[in-house]
């Protein structure tokens, strides 16, 4: 690093300015924001900060944080000043016009995997169209499958559950996925990259109305090495998968903010997370509630669904699903405040 300029801010002087100021300010979580940004204006890890405490700044670096402060105070979220936030402990890459992954989101993965577990006990596997792999005829998953290079192989395999194929033939690769899971409105690709990390004998179609959010989530795949087992598409809801596909887990996370509630949102927020991502009509369940009383269609036997719902709307979400009639068990799994934040439904054999 290039000589400091005398009388400079080394390191700690700066976040403990930093951090006063953003308290002074109002700005959430004061300590971490300065830590975060520092770390990204100088190109170090949180832990570099306090092994490097004495170091002074550079000018260009001091000017460089300074305008990540400016822009903090103003409510632009760290996750977009930065391109990064951590979800599953994993780093995705982040960009404004995609929402950032909340840790509540974390429940319902691990709400899927759970169920997953469910899946491999009662032999719940097979493609899109019930006639491809017999369920009973799998009972354990296959072993986890190298899949690096395989994108084509799928991508013309999940063309069996779309409306429009892929164009050009697929690859031949011996990957035999023992089942596919379907997540509605992936947004940066949090929750289906952890969900296939952690299943490596699932693949997955993944649907969002947002081309931002589907740039992101294939990157973010990529990224964590998944995106062969991952076909994007840009879908309203349902509406892009042929009326016989079959899944044998489905999850959403889907907008659920009711209209009331959107104005006294904080402003980093209101003013920067994309409004189509979060506000979700009158009562927040614009969406969650044709995608409940059309999911069973899409289930197989057996299969799971898991949707995450907001505060409040849990009870309602679970009766759209028991008037379908076609789930054999419903439960609810609570976040760390005890708020009822995944609804789960078990689609009902020969229902
Ligand atoms: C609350 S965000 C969830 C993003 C991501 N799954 C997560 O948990 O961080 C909801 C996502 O649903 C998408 N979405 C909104 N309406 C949709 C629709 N009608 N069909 C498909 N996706 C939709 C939004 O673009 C957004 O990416």
């Amino acid at each position: 690093m290039k000589a400091a300029a005398p009388g400079s801010w080394t390191i700690l002087e700066i976040l403990r300015w930093a951090t006063d100021y953003f308290r002074t300010k109002g700005v959430a979580e004061p300590r971490a924001s300065a830590e975060v940004l520092l770390a990204h204006a100088l190109s170090l890890s949180r832990l570099d900060l306090y092994l490097k405490y004495d170091q002074p700044l550079t000018p260009p670096e001091l000017a460089r944080f300074k305008r990540l402060v400016i822009r903090r105070r103003q409510g632009e979220p760290v996750a977009y000043l930065t391109g990064h936030k951590e979800f599953w402990s994993l780093d995705f890459h982040i960009t404004p016009g995609v929402l950032i992954p909340r840790p509540e989101t974390e429940v319902l993965v691990s709400a899927a995997l759970e169920v997953a577990k469910d899946l491999t006990e009662s032999g719940v596997g097979g493609g899109g169209q019930g006639s491809q792999t017999p369920l009973q005829s799998s009972p354990k998953p296959p072993p986890p499958t190298p899949y690096r290079g395989l994108e084509g192989e799928l991508e013309g395999r999940a063309g069996d559950h779309l409306q429009k194929k892929s164009p050009g033939p697929p690859l031949k690769s011996p990957f035999q996925p023992a089942a596919w899971g379907l997540e509605v409105g992936v947004g940066s690709g949090a929750v289906v990259v952890a969900l296939a990390r952690e299943i490596p004998w699932m693949a997955w179609v993944a649907l969002d109305l947002s081309l931002t959010a589907l740039t992101v989530a294939r990157d973010n795949a990529r990224r964590h090495e998944v995106a062969p087992r991952i076909r994007f598409l840009q879908a309203d809801l349902l509406s892009s998968l042929k009326p016989e596909a079959r899944f044998a887990l489905l999850v959403a996370n889907l907008p659920y903010v009711p209209r009331a509630e959107w104005e006294q949102l904080p402003i980093d927020i209101r003013d920067f997370e994309p409004k189509e991502a979060l506000l979700a009509g009158e009562d927040g369940l614009a969406l969650i509630r044709p995608l409940a009383l059309e999911a069973h269609h899409y289930l197989r036997p057996g299969g799971w669904l898991a949707l995450e719902v907001g505060p409040g709307q849990a009870h309602q979400v679970r009766e759209f699903l028991q008037d379908r009639g076609a789930y054999d068990r419903l439960d609810f799994v609570q976040d760390y405040h005890g708020i009822n934040r995944v609804v789960r439904a078990r689609r009902r054999a020969g229902g």
